[in-house]
């Protein structure tokens, strides 16, 4: 490993001078930029896209040519987005789709729908993300942390797979968080019912989920020339942050990206070749673990998955 890897290493491990703002400063300077037309003619769909990072990726793919669609829950704050990244991208194709990622019916609408309407899709972005204060359950009666990151994601990546498959190089990537490192899998409890709820551990351990289905997805849509990605964006300073977490984000205050900053990764993921399967942060693929603590066994990364796919409707294969 180079002299830059292990200093990289070294700051994620800091977490504050890795993920905050200071490790994009030190890390963007050996990074080339992405072709303006990267993604010109491809068509990309990034959810929860009105606000925070979700709406700096879509202007991110916006800018590299991609026709992007914000699927989003809100239909006039997802017009108001779109307004703004047109101002922002002059001659940008933006669209909105009103779609509740947590319930799994208005998934599978949503995916009917953008069947009749796009014959194709390149890059489809996991990004809605919630952080809820006590423990709530979507329609279906899942833990909502477990349902937005995970069982939506699971639900609308099968759902468009037959679109995503006509795509020349189809990217699928999952917004996760490095918080994840902080939790193990629970096989036993995925649903968050056996202890007493606290938000942010149900946040971090549903993206650990994330982290660990990312490489079973790869393989489940390898066959069909589809790549999945993992990625965590650093700490950002966005609306969820504030509403969530406004301890942290005062504690963090200048420290924390800009959405733009956040963005990068899943940008350069959706417009660049790399490896299907894998955990990114600063265009870097990542450990999946940094604590014994969190390693588990494949059988449990496999009991996780059997209980995902079976709880978002996803036929065997
Ligand atoms: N900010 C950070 O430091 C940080 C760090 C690591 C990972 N992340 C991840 O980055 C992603 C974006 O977070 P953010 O910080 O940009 O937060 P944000 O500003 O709160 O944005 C979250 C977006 O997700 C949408 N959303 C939430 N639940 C949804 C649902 N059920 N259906 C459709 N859309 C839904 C929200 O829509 P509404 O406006 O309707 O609520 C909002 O547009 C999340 O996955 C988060 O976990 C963030």
């Amino acid at each position: 490993m180079s002299a830059q890897h292990v200093l990289d290493d070294l700051l994620d491990r800091t977490v504050v001078l890795g993920y905050g703002r200071l490790g994009h400063r030190l890390r963007r300077g050996s990074w080339p930029s992405i072709p303006t037309d990267a993604l010109r003619g491809r068509t990309a769909l990034v959810t929860g896209a009105n606000s925070g990072i979700g709406k700096a990726i879509a202007t991110g793919l916006a800018e590299v040519g991609a026709a992007v669609t914000l699927v989003v829950r809100d239909r006039e704050r997802g017009v108001a987005a779109a307004a703004e990244i047109t101002a922002a991208v002059p001659g940008a194709a933006v669209g909105v789709t009103c779609c509740d990622v947590s319930d799994l019916a208005a998934v599978r609408d949503v995916a009917a729908d953008l069947a009749r309407q796009v014959d194709r899709v390149d890059v489809l972005v996991h990004n809605a993300g919630v952080l809820p204060p006590r423990r709530t359950e979507n329609p279906q009666g899942h833990e909502l942390c477990l349902a937005t990151h995970v069982l939506g994601p699971l639900l609308m990546t099968e759902a468009l797979a037959p679109l995503l498959t006509r795509s020349a190089a189809a990217r699928v990537i999952l917004v996760s968080s490095g918080g994840m490192y902080t939790q193990a899998l629970h096989p036993g409890d995925i649903e968050y019912r056996a202890t007493p709820y606290r938000g942010a551990t149900a946040y971090a351990r549903s993206k650990r989920i994330q982290v660990a289905l990312t490489p079973i997805l790869a393989d489940r849509y390898a066959p069909q020339g589809i790549s999945v990605h993992c990625m965590h964006p650093g700490w950002v300073d966005t609306p969820g942050i504030s509403a969530a977490l406004p301890r942290f984000r005062r504690l963090a205050g200048r420290l924390l990206r800009t959405p733009e900053q956040g963005a990068d990764t899943a940008v350069w993921l959706a417009a660049t070749d790399v490896p299907s399967g894998r955990f990114w942060h600063d265009r870097r693929a990542r450990p999946e673990h940094y604590r014994a603590g969190t390693r588990t066994s494949a059988a449990d990364r496999e009991r996780v998955w059997q209980y995902c796919a079976a709880a978002a409707g996803l036929p065997a294969r």
